[in-house]
């Protein structure tokens, strides 16, 4: 039998979710398919409930829906608990909904993958932004670096993360992000600056030890332009794309039951449907 599986959002026609997934049942001849679900946000308890009827083995949620689906699923686990977001639905075999949420592992498995060498305990971490992007990367590195600084444009929407999490975060002022990189290991950036359509992130890089590593988890353009400044002074850069592909990652093994692997040819994969999507 076909096992089914999509990403529900509204819109949802920018997800680079069904190219990624159906790379991977083709790859691995699985008789499965992965749609684009449009539903728009009154809709999603509905669409959400009809989904063991239908046949789906789960979805991915995307806009705006990974906030409001967690008061609509049977159970949670505690990392999307602690995100206070779910990104990955497995309908199980009595029919319930478990809510997941995979962005902290496929934060942390890219940056492992791209920067080996990055000693999470030699400094502190720098994490730019403070949205449901930020959320997910601070989880994931509170356990890791001895301490986070957060720096946000909006102070407020950072001590509320901080809050949130409760862990060892510190907030920094935007207006000195430039300092703060002094003795730094890592700098992440979690803000939609860089991105395409969007101006450059504004930051001063002189401060920041050249073994740091800089990580941006904007994927559009691949190498943004926090990205290139840290490549051409040496530090070691990872981009964002491998976020997007390793969190699909326990999705489509819990739907297709195998564990797929990102490689080079599904990242130039999925960078070129991206390109043929633009056209
Ligand atoms: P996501 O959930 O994907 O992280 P988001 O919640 O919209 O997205 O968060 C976007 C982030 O980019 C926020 O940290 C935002 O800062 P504010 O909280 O001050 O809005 C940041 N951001 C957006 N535009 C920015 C700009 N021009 N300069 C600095 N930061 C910006």
């Amino acid at each position: 039998m076909t096992i089914k599986a999509g990403v529900m959002g509204w819109p949802v026609e920018h997800s680079r979710s069904p190219a990624l997934h159906g790379f991977w049942l083709k790859a691995y001849g699985i008789d499965g398919t992965y749609e684009k679900l449009a539903v728009k946000p009154e809709d999603l308890a509905a669409a959400l409930r009809a989904l063991p009827e239908k046949g789906f083995a789960g979805v991915n949620l995307t806009v705006p829906h990974k906030e409001a689906a967690m008061k609509i699923v049977d159970s949670i686990s505690g990392v999307a608990a602690n995100i206070e977001a779910i990104n990955t639905i497995f309908v199980e075999s009595d029919g319930s909904l478990t809510g997941h949420n995979t962005d902290v592992y496929g934060f942390i498995t890219n940056l492992e993958v791209g920067a080996p060498e990055l000693d999470y305990q030699g400094g502190p971490a720098i994490v730019l932004g403070a949205g449901g992007a930020a959320r997910a990367v601070c989880f994931a590195l509170m356990s890791r670096v001895p301490e986070i600084i957060l720096i946000n444009r909006t102070t407020d929407r950072a001590e509320n993360l901080a809050k949130t999490l409760c862990g060892n975060i510190r907030i920094v002022a935007w207006d000195n992000r430039a300092a703060a990189l002094k003795n730094a290991a890592l700098l992440v950036n979690t803000t939609t600056q860089g991105m395409q359509g969007q101006p450059p992130l504004e930051i001063d890089l002189q401060n920041l030890p050249l073994e740091a590593v800089v990580s941006d988890i904007v994927y559009t353009p691949l190498e943004t332009p926090l990205l290139a400044a840290a490549r051409v002074r040496g530090n070691t850069i990872v981009d964002g794309l491998g976020m997007l592909l390793y969190q699909a990652q326990p999705g489509f093994e819990g739907w297709f039951g195998k564990r797929p692997e990102v490689t080079k040819a599904l990242r130039d994969y999925v960078l070129g449907s991206k390109t043929r999507a633009a056209d």
